[in-house]
């Protein structure tokens, strides 16, 4: 096994994290509430991920969908991506869990934030796909906390569109644009940032997630029926 400078095998620190990522979350999450990083991961993990989503059969994918249970419809109006559940069952999806365990576990000792579970997904936008202006969680029904957004693009451009946009209040009309480049990674909390994706302009695959709180604790059925 390939050992790196600080000793750490490769396989530990992608399971593990960066401790160097995971401060730096951390301190723009205590700062401004969200956190931007480019080359985020380690390489490995990333290019698994990379290939894992390139190669997955379309048959995989099923059209993104709004809202939860009963709620759930198939907007065309508001997203035209489409999803993949992340459920382990690739060495690529389990190395990703596990990254996001670590990143759970660090989260909830530095900052307190009882991180309850985690769930994601991947998603592919075909060309001209987007996402509509949106927020993760709504303020009070005590889900969706802390959303993570990783992208699977190597070589994009900036003709390729398909940027994410963060607007840091309600009425901004503009935000921080982020490109959706192989290795960057967002972080920001759920319930503050309206954010939106531009159309593309060719494929673009990412991979999205939220950690919940366990919203039981406000007398609520979680997960909500
Ligand atoms: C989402 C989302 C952003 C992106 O899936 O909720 O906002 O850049 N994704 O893919
Ligand atoms: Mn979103």
């Amino acid at each position: 096994m390939q050992r790196s400078l600080s000793g750490i095998t490769n396989t530990e620190a992608e399971q593990d994290g960066d401790p160097a990522l995971f401060a730096r979350i951390a301190a723009d999450l205590e700062e401004t509430g969200f956190s931007i990083n480019p080359a985020s991961l380690a390489t490995s993990l990333v290019d698994s991920l990379h290939s894992h989503v390139v190669s997955m059969n379309e048959a995989k994918f099923s059209a993104a969908g709004v809202g939860r249970g009963g709620n759930f419809v198939r907007s065309q109006f508001v997203r035209t991506d489409e999803i993949c559940w992340i459920e382990g069952d690739s060495p690529a999806g389990r190395n990703w869990l596990n990254w996001a365990r670590a990143l759970q576990k660090y989260l909830n000792e530095k900052l307190l934030l009882g991180l309850f579970s985690f769930e994601s997904h991947f998603s592919h936008y075909g060309t001209g796909d987007y996402y509509k202006r949106h927020k993760d969680a709504f303020r009070g029904e005590a889900n969706r906390v802390l959303s993570l957004v990783l992208y699977l693009n190597p070589g994009w451009t900036s003709e390729d569109g398909g940027e994410l946009v963060i607007y840091k209040n309600d009425d901004d009309l503009d935000g921080i644009r982020v490109t959706p480049l192989l290795g960057s990674l967002v972080v920001f909390l759920s319930e503050e940032f309206p954010h939106e994706v531009l159309p593309a302009a060719r494929d673009r695959y990412a991979i999205a997630g939220w950690y919940r709180v366990n919203s039981s604790v406000f007398d609520k059925v979680d997960p909500p029926l």
